[in-house]
Parts: C-alpha cells; sequence; structure tokens
C-alpha cells in the first residue's frame, strides 16, 4: 500500500513516512521528500515531480548497493544456467502456471505431486530422489517435467540438463561409429548434472546396446544420489520388458511416480481450433 498521504505544496520540502518504502538491509521506513519539477521539466518528464527516498545509514546504503549487485548477478547466473539447460525455445516457456491443472483428475494430481517434489527439494537433493512422468502421448508430461526443472532453476539455481534419450542415443552411436567424435564432457555432464530430465525414455526399441547405454547413465545417477527425472509411455509394470531388471528397479528406487492421462492435448487443441 502506497501511504503518500497529504498534499503537495508546490516548492515545500516535506518528511513523510510511506508504509512501502522500507530499507530492505535494515527494515526502517524511509523517509521521503516531494521534489517538484520546476514546469520545463514537468513537461520533459510527463509529471509533476517525484519522491526522494532519503538513504538510510551509510553502512545500509552500502549493504543494499552489494544486494543490488548481487541479485543482478543472481539474476544473470539464472540466465547463464538457461542457456545451459538444452531447453529448446519452446520448453523454456513451459511453466506451472501455464498448466491447466484442472484439465482432470490426473492432470490434479500430477500437478499437486509436482508442486510436493518442488517444496521438498532440498531433501530431494540429498537423497537423490527423481520423477518418473508416465503416460500417453500429449498428456502433458515433458510440459510439467520441464516446469519443475524451470523452477528449479529459477528459484534455486540449479544447475539443470535437459536430454532426450533418442537424441542421447543418436550422438553415443555418433561417437561409436566415429571415434574422432569427442563427447565425452558431454557424456560427464548427463552423468553428473545436478538434475538431469531425461524425456522420452524408451521411445525406441531397446537392443542390447541401448539397454547397455542407458544403464551406464542411471546407475551412474543412482550410485551418486544425482536426482533424475524421466518422461515415457512406459508404465512400471513394462519398465523392466523393455529396459531390463537391473535398470528399472534402480529407477523404481529412484523415483515417485506420477501418472498423466486423458486425451492428447495437442489433438484437443487442434480440434477446439477448428
Ligand atoms: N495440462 C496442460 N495444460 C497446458 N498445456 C498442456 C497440458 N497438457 C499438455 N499441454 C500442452 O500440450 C502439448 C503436448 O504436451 P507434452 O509435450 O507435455 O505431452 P507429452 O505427454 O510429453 O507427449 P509425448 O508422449 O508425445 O512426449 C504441449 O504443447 C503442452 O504445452
Ligand atoms: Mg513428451
Ligand atoms: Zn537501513
Amino acid at each position: 500500500m502506497s501511504g503518500s498521504s497529504g498534499k503537495r505544496n508546490r516548492g515545500e520540502a516535506r518528511v513523510l513516512r510511506l508504509d512501502d518504502q522500507v530499507c530492505p538491509h535494515c527494515g526502517r521506513e524511509l523517509q521521503a521528500e516531494w521534489d517538484e519539477f520546476p514546469p520545463a521539466l514537468q513537461k520533459k518528464y510527463g509529471k509533476p515531480g517525484e519522491w526522494y527516498y532519503h538513504p538510510c545509514t551509510p553502512e545500509c546504503e552500502k549493504k543494499n548497493e552489494q544486494r543490488e549487485w548481487e541479485l543482478m548477478r543472481r539474476d544473470a547466473r539464472i540466465t547463464a544456467l538457461k542457456e545451459r539447460s538444452g531447453l529448446s525455445k519452446r520448453m523454456k516457456g513451459y511453466a506451472l502456471d501455464n498448466f491447466d491443472h484442472q484439465l482432470s483428475k490426473s492432470a490434479e494430481k500430477a500437478f499437486a505431486k509436482a508442486m510436493d517434489y518442488i517444496m521438498s527439494w532440498k531433501e530431494n537433493r540429498e537423497d537423490g530422489r527423481g520423477l518418473y512422468f508416465c503416460g500417453d502421448v500429449g498428456t502433458g508430461k515433458t510440459h510439467l517435467a520441464v516446469a519443475v526443472m524451470n523452477e528449479l532453476m529459477t528459484r534455486k539455481r540449479v544447475p539443470s540438463l535437459f536430454v532426450t534419450v533418442p537424441e542421447l542415443l543418436d550422438n553415443m552411436r555418433g561417437a561409436y561409429n566415429d571415434p574422432g567424435r569427442d563427447i565425452d564432457e558431454w557424456m560427464d555432464s548427463v552423468k553428473n548434472a545436478d538434475l538431469l530430465l531425461l524425456d522420452d525414455l524408451g521411445a525406441e526399441r531397446a537392443n542390447e546396446w541401448v539397454r547397455e547405454r542407458i544403464f551406464v547413465i542411471v546407475n551412474h545417477r543412482y550410485r551418486e544420489e544425482l536426482p533424475t527425472i524421466f518422461t515415457s509411455n512406459i508404465g512400471p509394470r513394462d519398465l523392466a520388458a523393455q529396459l531390463g531388471e537391473r535398470t528399472a528397479s534402480r529407477i523404481i528406487a529412484m523415483c515417485d511416480w506420477i501418472s498423466l492421462e486423458g486425451e492428447d492435448y495437442r489433438e484437443a487443441e487442434v480440434r477446439r481450433g477448428l
């Protein structure tokens, strides 16, 4: 609430207290003075004047400058995190507040679980707990999973990496067939990201080679207790058949399950547009 009470008397500097202007360092209310512009400047700035806030103590001023600088640095760090996250332009826009959680009962439950996961991030990180979103095509798995990742990057500054499994395997195949190609560094960041989102697990037919590659990553993250978020069309019962017992049992041990059911949102959107 703005408490700019009292009339402005031209040219008269008055001291008054404003409820919403407090020193971010000590919390004291700041004193303000109305600074009336001369007529020429009034026109230039499009306003009759402005409030001038007296700084708190010199010590507070120093702290506040530092705070502002730190906030700027924090913003820059978040931007840098997002740039390195592997998220596409579309996915950078996936957020909790543009996920329609009232779409269905399952969307509602999934959303609540996703929120819980974020709220308990500290414990989840310590225990290496992740999430496994499963469900049919177009039910919002990637959207909600990425929204969790975006939230953790923005609010908790968690260095996160988004990778689709088919792409990951393609890259590995490329390196396998062409030993000159160096993907070690990238693989290292996949294995060791503070938070890894593996999108579309099991989207391709899993032969022995594929299973082994996925096992190496899952096993590393399991052993190091690093949280991983998966999205997949494969339900818990088919996971072992698709990826092998060893991988499945580790994923089951590491993750809370979130299932999303219902119709394909993409299709429904097209229909609504018609
Ligand atoms: N509950 C929702 N609220 C808002 N948008 C949604 C919701 N569910 C899905 N969408 C949108 O529908 C599209 C498909 O969602 P998404 O990509 O998350 O599906 P998916 O379950 O990952 O599908 P696939 O199995 O094909 O990967 C996206 O554009 C997404 O933003
Ligand atoms: Mg998806
Ligand atoms: Zn102060």
